[in-house]
């Protein structure tokens, strides 16, 4: 964070310093994620950004969300390096994409070998597969992954330079219904976080069906070709699918009347869809069908898609993630012919998206991951019995905040407030001679005073109802 700015102190309310005494200056308080403007000091690379502890317990709740979801549905958990060669990028999510053309960090490193921050995750993990012959393990394999990706997009909201993903990759297996249980673990995580998700979702057909689309797209384009923005021009002749990701509003008119690829489906691409779909309705996925959604990365065959925020009315927003199925990478990448399929989930959308909310719903409320309870004590005495108990309740996974360097407990209980714990224990003089403590119901204030022999199993009782 930058540097706090030094304010004086007789422009605050103190009192005025006698003649001839020294003007002291002293930090201004600030409040957390406040940024102080200065062009002093060390500063922050463009597009990157610290997350503060006042985020970090939404950043916690959809971690938890993804490893309780992830861990049971069988899933293991992966760790990539954040680097690898270009080339592994380049090959795997296509030369002529944005991610490739525009946003990856390439570097040569002091070896000279060609480097990239990784832009995502599926490329490192199809390579892991191959490389670590997870080929010879039960298939299919399902992997999960959290870590930081890198892409130089323009920084706007919801838009960073290091962002946060959640996905998952499952291997070696074609099955449809696999399709549809990756969709449902995507939104399992999302609900579990707080949000109301809605998928948007395609098939871009496979290498025998996909070439006769793009020869009826391309046909259609080329009609349009004046109303396209420069760099639509160049996907005509380079990459013409990539057509169907233009967000540039003059290219979105033409997309709208595009041919559609699910017109286009080899039997087997549709006959595949069809059961995604059919699953999907099984498992009561909330879906909608989008026939221009082809996602930014070449890799993608057969079922693709998005994950969005269900809101009223509002315009579209970003998407809070997004998958599909890459039958053709694995071999792409050296490998045996091997499907997979999977998705990430963007977790600043996802944290963003709960702030929004949040303020919305209800302002200061405890939220998963939050203290359970507030332990407040008053008192020398008070404080070293208080330390040993606080061990104790949390040696019995109760989750305790406390101020035990504070002394007052208006200060205290304020604290408590802020926290939005349930119960507040208080240990004051009277309670420490006569072996009890004081329950406090946060919501109602009424207190309860408990043996303390007896406050663990108390406090149990009360957090499980
Ligand atoms: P993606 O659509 O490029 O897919 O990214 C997935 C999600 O990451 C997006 O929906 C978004 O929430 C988040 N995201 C992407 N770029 C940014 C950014 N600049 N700032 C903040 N969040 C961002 C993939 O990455 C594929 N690897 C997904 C996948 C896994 N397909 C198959 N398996």
């Amino acid at each position: 964070m930058s540097p706090r700015p030094m304010r004086n102190s007789n422009k605050r309310n103190d009192p005025v310093p006698a003649k001839g005494s020294p003007v002291v200056s002293e930090p201004i308080p600030l409040k957390e994620g406040e940024v102080v403007n200065s062009s002093s000091g060390p500063q922050l690379v463009r597009g990157m950004r610290d997350i503060l502890p006042s985020e970090k317990r939404l950043w916690d709740r959809v971690w938890r969300a993804s490893q309780l979801e992830f861990e049971s549905r069988e899933y293991d958990r992966i760790e990539t390096p954040i680097m690898e060669e270009a080339s592994l990028f380049q090959r795997s999510i296509g030369r002529v994409t944005d991610i490739i053309e525009k946003e990856m960090y390439v570097f040569e490193d002091p070896g000279g070998s060609r480097v990239a921050l990784r832009p995502e995750a599926t490329a490192s993990i199809a390579r892991a597969y191959i490389r670590h012959g997870m080929v010879s393990l039960p298939q299919p394999v399902r992997l999960w992954y959290w870590g930081p990706m890198f892409r130089h997009d323009r920084p706007q909201a919801g838009r960073y330079r290091q962002f946060f993903q959640s996905g998952a990759e499952v291997v070696g297996e074609q099955h449809p219904v696999v399709d549809a249980q990756v969709i449902m673990t995507a939104i399992a995580i999302v609900r579990r976080s707080g949000l109301d998700p809605l998928v948007s979702i395609n098939s871009t057909g496979c290498k025998m069906c996909r070439p006769q689309y793009i020869e009826q797209l391309v046909a259609y384009y080329r009609t349009r070709r004046s109303q396209l923005c420069q760099d639509c021009k160049k996907r005509l002749v380079r990459n013409p699918l990539r057509l169907l990701d233009c967000k540039e509003e003059q290219c979105k008119s033409v997309k709208g009347e595009a041919p559609q690829i699910v017109d286009s489906l080899c039997p087997e691409c549709k006959d595949h869809f069809v059961r995604v779909l059919e699953y999907c309705d099984e498992l009561e996925i909330p879906y909608q069908l989008s026939s221009s959604l082809v996602r930014g990365l070449d890799y993608y065959t057969k079922t693709v898609f998005e994950v969005y925020e269900r809101t009223e009315g509002a315009g579209r927003q970003d998407a809070l993630g997004g998958g599909g199925r890459y039958d053709g990478l694995l071999e792409l990448l050296g490998g045996r012919p091997t499907p997979g399929i999977g998705f990430s989930l963007g977790v600043d959308r996802i944290v963003n998206a709960l702030k929004e909310k949040q303020t919305d719903v209800a302002p200061g409320a405890a939220i998963e991951g939050a203290p359970q309870i507030f332990f407040a004590q008053l008192g020398e005495q008070a404080r070293r019995q208080a330390i040993v108990l606080v061990e104790r309740i949390r040696q019995e996974g109760i989750s305790v905040a406390e101020q035990f360097s504070k002394d007052g407990l208006k200060g205290q209980l304020e604290r408590a407030n802020r926290l939005g714990v349930r119960y507040t224990v208080i240990l004051g003089q009277k309670e420490v001679l006569d072996g009890t403590v004081l329950v406090r119901d946060m919501e109602g204030g009424v207190q309860e005073i408990i043996d303390r022999q007896k406050l663990v199993e108390m406090l149990k009782k009360k957090l499980a109802t």
